[in-house]
């Protein structure tokens, strides 16, 4: 056997080996676990996908800037909340920079296109706001994991509420797309059910705020109540165009939390006193919020508001999936049965996932006292939203 033979062989066993090396040990530094984020940074929710993003480095920088142990590399995209965009983009995502876990989004008609992209291509998607009940219902998989809420909860909560403070008549107003609809949807149900009754549901197209016509409508309809649905800039304009309108002291105004969520500082004394239900308050006294508000504060500089806290959540749960397993994202059952049988100490208290993978949580009736959500009660305890049609 000649020199040449000897050493050309050696080093097919050491390359060997080496290869080995690399797939048995997922650890190995080079080997970072890459995060997908498909999340508005432009348009109306543009602060909101700011905030998720902000909340979810926040975890990942307390677990010392690592998710199971391995380095973390992250890839953006800007949804752009434009449900016609969305296939593309989480595309992008799954097949050219094949992400290991995708994390978004906001709007729920781009959720859908990611869920469904999800499910079709087996990636994981953890959904840090998107409410689209179908998320958790009809579409719900494994390997899709929810840390926010079910867009109907809100409303469910809020129309008893309304009801127990003795309105019978209210106007809903939202804008036309899931979210809206299925918030309304929520709030008639139960406001119904407890003898109210829903005398006009209102609509505008998603994300304008032309709101005159339909404060001129309300106007003339003098309701009991209103009842909304909106967030970020159309929120903030929403709410200063009502009390503008002079009906901030006529007709009660009730919303989905999410219209006085991030929104405080702009909505200033327009806010003031309003009534929201959500699945967070500013200052719920548990030693967890109060860290994450100090640490929130002290990174950003501005307060935290729901959207930061669901994305510390959404960090929180893949740090702990991620360390059951090692940093191995191969194991993905293994890391999926991590996370769904988590108890993450939240900041909103702490939570469990329900069976389609959906948190079970106290939905808070707040007040706007002095420029923050103030938890003046808990509307329902422990929610578990019906997953109608979930199977997995
Ligand atoms: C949604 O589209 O599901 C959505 C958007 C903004 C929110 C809440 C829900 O604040």
């Amino acid at each position: 056997m000649t020199y040449t033979k000897q050493s050309a062989r050696g080093l097919r066993a050491l390359a060997a080996a080496v290869a080995l090396a690399f797939a048995a040990s997922p650890a190995l530094a080079q080997d970072k676990v890459k995060v997908g984020f498909m999340l508005p940074y432009t348009g109306t929710f543009a602060a909101l996908g700011n905030a998720i993003t902000n909340g979810f480095k926040l975890a990942i920088t307390e677990q010392g800037g690592k998710l199971g142990g391995r380095e973390i590399e992250y890839v953006t995209v800007d949804d752009e909340s434009d449900p016609a965009k969305a296939p593309e983009n989480v595309n992008k995502l799954i097949k050219r920079d094949q992400v290991d876990v995708i994390v978004g989004t906001v709007h729920s008609g781009v959720a859908m296109a990611m869920a469904k992209a999800a499910k079709d291509n087996n990636a994981l998607l953890l959904v840090p706001n998107a409410g689209q009940d179908e998320i958790t219902g009809p579409m719900c998989a494994p390997n899709i994991i929810r840390t926010s809420f079910t867009n109907s909860a809100p409303g469910v909560a809020m129309g008893k509420v309304a009801a127990d403070r003795g309105h019978k008549t209210a106007v809903t107003l939202t804008w036309k797309y899931a979210a809206g609809d299925q918030s309304v949807s929520g709030f008639k149900q139960s406001f119904e059910k407890a003898g109210g009754k829903v005398v006009k549901e209102l609509t505008l197209p998603f994300p304008t705020v032309e709101f005159q016509p339909l404060l001129t409508e309300i106007a003339s309809l003098k309701p009991d109540a209103v009842y909304v649905f909106f967030a970020g800039g159309g929120a903030v304009k929403f709410v200063k165009d009502y009390d503008a309108a002079g009906l901030r002291k006529s007709i009660p105004l009730y919303g989905a939390g999410f219209l006085t969520d991030g929104t405080l500082q702009a909505q200033g004394a327009s806010a003031e006193g309003l009534l929201t239900t959500l699945h967070y308050a500013d200052e719920l006294d548990n030693p967890k919020n109060n860290a994450f508000r100090a640490a929130y504060k002290k990174a950003y500089t501005i307060e935290p508001d729901v959207y930061a806290m669901q994305g510390y959540d959404t960090g929180q749960l893949l740090a702990a999936g991620t360390k059951a397993v090692g940093g191995d994202m191969k194991k993905r059952d293994a890391l999926i049965k991590a996370m769904q049988t988590a108890k993450v100490d939240s900041p909103r208290g702490p939570f469990a996932l329900s069976r389609a993978n959906n948190p079970i949580q106290d939905y808070y009736l707040r007040r706007v006292e002095g420029g923050k959500n103030k938890a003046i009660g808990v509307a329902i305890k422990a929610y578990e939203d019906p997953a109608t049609g979930c199977k997995m």
